[in-house]
């Protein structure tokens, strides 16, 4: 039953970039300082993930950071289950009208866990004020670094996650010019092949850890064969290349 006297804080959702903190809007930096909470994910040891190593340096110890364990599966049943407990760790913060800041790297809005923690928390508890502060996603940030336009002019641009199937991926790579590819690691090899098939291996480009120190350029994909690439790479195929 809902106190109403009670001052409940707010959620707030942060986008802290792929990697370099400079990469940090304003705003997020602002609210990261003044939250007495902040909550990212953990990492795959237990201990806060690559959102806590890019604001780190902005923190202060006296506020408390909240690791919240969010597995990478695709089960539904165990993820359901994990974003409900994550969001019964934030609650009691809340609920004592401390505002809660839940960092996500790259942007909230793009394939994002903080999407499934807002909407948990908007059924648990409804009164709630979330508000989201985007950051620069991993695909422009790869675009960045790869001196190349996103989409230009006339072009189209799909962004596609590893759980497509080739046939998709065949048409994307037919309908637009520019085709970015995300959680790539299972599926690199097929891809390949399939960029090899239409001679698209030397429009493509990748991207390993954009924006942080162990960031890796590959301009194009010629001798990546037998390559397996990290979970923190992007791939961006563009038919008609463009270099600045
Ligand atoms: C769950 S999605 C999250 C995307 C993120 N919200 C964003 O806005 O970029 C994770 C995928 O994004 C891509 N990604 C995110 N950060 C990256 C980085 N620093 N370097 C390369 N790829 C990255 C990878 O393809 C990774 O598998």
């Amino acid at each position: 039953m809902l106190d109403e006297n009670k001052k409940w804080g707010r959620l707030w959702g942060i986008g802290v970039g792929p990697g370099d903190a400079e990469w940090l809007t304003l705003k997020a930096l602002r609210i990261i300082q003044a939250v007495p909470v902040v909550a990212l994910p953990q990492n795959v040891r237990g201990g806060p993930g690559m959102a806590y190593g890019i604001i780190r340096e902005y923190l202060q110890p006296t506020q408390k950071v909240l690791p919240l364990a969010l597995p990478f599966v695709l089960d539904g049943e165990i993820l359901q289950k994990a974003w409900h407990v994550a969001v019964e760790q934030l609650i009691p913060w809340l609920e004592q009208g401390q505002d809660v800041a839940f960092l996500a790297e790259g942007d909230i809005s793009l394939y994002s866990t903080f999407t499934y923690i807002a909407r948990t928390l908007q059924a648990q508890a409804p009164w709630v004020a979330i508000e989201s502060i985007p950051g620069i996603c991993s695909p422009l940030a790869a675009a960045g670094v790869l001196h190349t336009p996103l989409a230009i002019g006339y072009e189209k641009t799909v962004i596609l996650p590893a759980l497509f199937t080739l046939d998709e991926l065949g048409h994307a790579l037919d309908w637009a010019e520019v085709v970015v590819l995300l959680k790539l690691t299972s599926v690199f090899a097929q891809v390949w092949q399939l960029l090899k098939s239409k001679n698209l291996l030397e429009h493509a480009s990748l991207v390993e850890w954009v924006g942080g120190p162990q960031q890796k350029i590959f301009p194009n994909l010629l001798d990546l064969a037998d390559y397996k690439p990290p979970y923190f790479s992007i791939l961006i195929v563009r038919r008609y290349p463009y270099v600045f």
